[in-house]
């Protein structure tokens, strides 16, 4: 969702702004804008649509050595260039991610006649009236917090100060640390072409930022910032020769499962044997990653495992043991909704895990106990590395084996499934005309059906959806026309039969079948097979990588925005 970046230093600000904007492009945006201080007097530019927009516009040569710049993904009002930030009030210019809850209440209470229909420039003007009280804005800041609800990642400039302010709760906001330049960013991609230290403001945090100093705050008293060093290589967040990032984090697969596996010493993490009940929470394709592993760990814990989607967790009454385990799986770690649910769990009294990719995000810091992935920056909308990678860490959690011996071939399979490539491209040349495309399985083979049916329609746009395949006859098979493309998984021994028989049910009504399978079915009953000769634990992992080939290549033949498709946002970090 909103990207935010500021500079201040002794380069020129505006091509290093626009640049950080371009690397936060895969949060999902809809306008951009820029502020900047020319000869002590601010500009600000504002575009709709692509950050190129807003490019043309700009001049990267001015003479400007302090600007915030912002990328808006619309909550409160249309996508428009009055509703784009940075918003300028009196004496402040501010860039905003997150919700002021209470914007309406202050909006009254100022009698402020607003230009657009957002609620951060509502709270611009609240802070610009702060401000004319008390002249001093870090007192604003700190004074501010007790009035506004909601969440507010902030990067502000005054009137004649040369500084950067910045403020944050419960939206992301970390401050680059330069040679004789500064940065607030609402993510390190946007930084790392330019250095690898920084800070994390925690929720309370606000700060000074100039070009020789940064300071910061927390309710009036500064505090030391332990400063971070991103580990990850900085080409992992660059395309490199790669078409679409989507494409380059399928590869990378390989190398950041291998990552993944090596990080943990089996001895290392948490023994789930502990507890009574475990419930796995996440949202889009990370509640796909519960789903898909749910079997696996009530087959091996003997235990209850249950799936559930934060949005709706969050709000769910829930009846737990104090013996139960809540497991968070993210790979942003700033997800609204799997952060509430976490602050739920922990209200509860029961114990918190998260899987998280990002290091040091929100959901990081809050859980009892956490355990990161190893995927690097993943910058397609679309999860696919990350996906594997947190599949893989719930697995060897519940490894027997010290060495975690049953993976001891996943990189080979990883890297057979990736070299069938050429294959599903062709595959793909016979789904990308079709307006619908169903997916098919039973219980482990169903879960994996969701994650390739939302890959599938995020993507391409097609739409697609997965169904558990006893399910069919209860109306879905009403929507099975001749030539309708149904992606079949069969993998579950014990019930492939079952799916067999419904898979002849659509082939019977005209369907076009694809199949993916390790049993050995018949023939006859698809139209492609894909035949996986593998028995392991991680085999979701292998027929995942296949659906996520399959989705990169129809959408490339829609000719679809693949890394950043429309509407979506990679960070949701509003409810
Ligand atoms: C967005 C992304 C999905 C992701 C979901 C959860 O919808 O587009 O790819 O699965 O958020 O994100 P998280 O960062 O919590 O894994």
């Amino acid at each position: 969702m909103c990207g935010i970046v500021g500079y201040i230093g002794s380069r020129k600000a505006i091509p290093i702004v626009l640049n950080g904007l371009k690397n936060l492009e895969y949060r999902g945006y809809d306008s951009a804008g820029i502020a900047y201080r020319v000869n002590n007097k601010i500009e600000i530019k504002k575009e709709q649509g692509k950050l190129d927009n807003l490019v043309e516009k700009v001049n990267p040569d001015k003479e400007t050595f302090t600007a915030i710049g912002h990328t808006r993904w619309a909550t409160h009002g249309k996508p428009s260039v009055v509703n784009a930030h940075p918003h300028h009030v009196g004496k402040i210019t501010l860039v905003h991610n997150g919700i002021i809850e209470n914007y309406d209440e202050i909006k009254k209470m100022l009698n402020y006649a607003t230009k657009g229909e957002t609620d951060s420039e509502v709270l611009a003007a609240y802070i610009n009236y702060l401000y004319q009280e008390e002249k001093d804005i870090l007192k604003v800041l700190h004074q501010l917090q007790k009035n506004i609800k909601g969440s507010y990642a902030l990067g502000i400039i005054v009137d004649n100060d040369d500084a950067i302010y910045c403020l944050r709760k419960d939206s992301p906001l970390i401050v680059g640390i330069g040679e004789k330049e500064n940065f607030i960013a609402s993510d390190v991609p946007a930084i790392l072409d330019y250095t690898k230290n920084y800070y994390i403001l925690d929720n309370g945090d606000y700060g000074k930022i100039t070009k020789d100093e940064i300071t910061i705050y927390h309710d009036g008293k500064e505090v030391k910032k332990e400063k971070l060093v991103f580990e990850f290589d900085i080409a992992s967040a660059q395309k490199n020769n790669y078409e679409h990032f989507m494409l380059k984090e399928i590869h990378e697969q390989k190398e950041v499962l291998y990552n993944t596996l090596k990080s943990y010493e089996k001895s290392t993490l948490p023994d789930l044997n502990k507890y009574d009940g475990i419930t796995i929470i996440g949202c889009g394709s990370a509640y796909y990653v519960g789903m898909c592993v749910k079997d696996a760990l009530e087959k091996n814990l003997n235990i209850k495992v249950d799936v559930e989607i934060a949005s709706e967790f969050r709000y769910k009454r829930v009846f737990f043991s104090k013996k139960h385990l809540v497991i968070l799986i993210s790979q942003s770690g700033e997800t609204a909704d799997t952060l509430a649910s976490l602050m739920k769990a922990k209200t509860l009294g029961v114990d918190t895990l998260a899987i998280v990719n990002v290091v040091g995000s929100s959901i990081a810091r809050e859980t009892k106990d956490v355990l990161y992935i190893k995927a690097g920056v993943e910058k397609a909308v679309a999860t696919t590395k990350a996906f594997t990678c947190q599949l893989l860490l719930l697995l060897m959690l519940i490894s027997q084996d010290n060495k975690y011996k049953e993976f001891d071939n996943l990189i080979n399979d990883v890297e057979m499934a990736l070299s069938k490539e050429q294959d599903i491209k062709e595959l793909a040349k016979k789904v990308y005309e079709h307006d619908d495309v169903f997916f098919l399985g039973r219980l482990g083979d169903y879960a994996m059906c969701l994650e390739g049916s939302l890959k599938l329609k995020e993507v391409s746009y097609i739409h697609s959806e997965a169904y558990a395949a006893g399910e069919l006859k209860h109306g879905t098979i009403s929507l099975i026309e001749e030539g309708t493309p149904v992606i079949a998984i069969i993998t579950d021994k014990e019930i492939a039969d079952k799916t067999v028989s419904n898979v002849k049910e659509v082939k019977a009504r005209g369907a076009y079948t694809i199949v993916i399978t390790n049993q050995d079915v018949p023939k006859d009953i698809a139209d492609d097979l894909i035949k996986i000769d593998l028995e392991a634990v991680y085999l979701p992992i292998i027929v995942i990588i296949y659906l996520q080939i399959l989705a990169y290549y129809v959408a490339v033949n829609r000719g679809c925005e693949i890394d950043k498709p429309r509407n979506l946002a990679k960070s949701v970090t509003v409810e």
